[in-house]
């Protein structure tokens, strides 16, 4: 199964990510994680991304692109996999199909989580993340059990990434409306989208999600 999750910054992506990836023992393949991860290393891709990503502006396609093909060559995906954040433009949807061409698969879903611009604002004013196991929480919508103890991992750090200052979510925002038309269109033409309404409770939107894999 080699899904494609879509939706604007704070849509719920990576809180669905972990549920889908949970339920269907697929890698979560996401190019915002991967971008956070070499910036938090250091390495030359870090440094390339890190001042796109501060602005809320997109990485350059070709980096963009190749790093997920690596990451597609890996095994692991060889049991499926779950695009979160990618493809973001027409030209990487391209190269996702050449992707797939190559390896002889191709894509079964384009789940788009759809929440109101509005609505998006607020949850990522009020995210935060564990920094030893990267699960995300919302001080009102989605807090910890515990207060300040992680559900998933036990642990006590929690932080707020840069790109969910006020300033960068708006630029952030306007990029990916603007980016994201096109690619709807494409997959919608090919018969792969499926819409659903992002703006409930996280247990409906996944069940919503499972409905459409299974
Ligand atoms: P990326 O990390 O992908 O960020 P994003 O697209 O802006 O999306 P987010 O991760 O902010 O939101 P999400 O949809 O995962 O929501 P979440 O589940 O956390 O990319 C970051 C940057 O990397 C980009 O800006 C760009 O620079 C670069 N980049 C990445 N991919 C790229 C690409 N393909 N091309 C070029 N550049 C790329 O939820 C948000 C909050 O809401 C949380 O607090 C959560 O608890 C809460 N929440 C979730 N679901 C619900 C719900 N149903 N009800 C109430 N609250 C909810
Ligand atoms: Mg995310
Ligand atoms: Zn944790």
């Amino acid at each position: 199964m080699n899904l494609i999750l879509m939706g604007l910054p704070g849509a719920g992506k990576g809180t669905q990510a972990e549920r889908i990836i949970a339920e269907y023992n697929i890698p979560h393949i996401s190019t915002g994680d991967m971008f956070r991860a070499a910036m938090a290393n250091e390495t030359a891709l870090g440094l390339k991304a890190k001042s796109y990503m501060d602005n809320g502006d997109l990485v350059p396609d070709e980096v963009t692109n190749g790093i997920v093909k690596e990451r597609l060559a890996e095994s692991d995906t060889d049991k499926g996999f779950l695009l979160d954040g990618f493809p973001r433009t027409l030209d990487q949807a391209q190269a996702l199909d050449a992707m797939m061409k190559d390896l002889g698969k191709e894509i079964d879903a384009v789940i788009e989580i759809n929440v109101p611009e509005e609505i998006l604002v607020d949850r990522l004013a009020g995210r935060y993340m564990c920094r030893d196991c990267g699960a995300t929480y919302h001080k009102v919508f989605n807090p910890t059990k515990v207060e300040g103890t992680c559900d998933r991992c036990g642990g006590h750090d929690f932080y707020q990434r840069e790109d969910d200052k006020p300033e960068t979510v708006k630029n952030r925002l306007a990029v990916n409306v603007k980016s994201s038309e096109p690619i709807l269109a494409y997959y919608k033409e090919k018969g792969l989208l499926q819409s659903i309404d992002g703006n409930r409770e996280i247990d409906a939107v996944f069940a919503d999600v499972k409905n459409i894999i299974e």
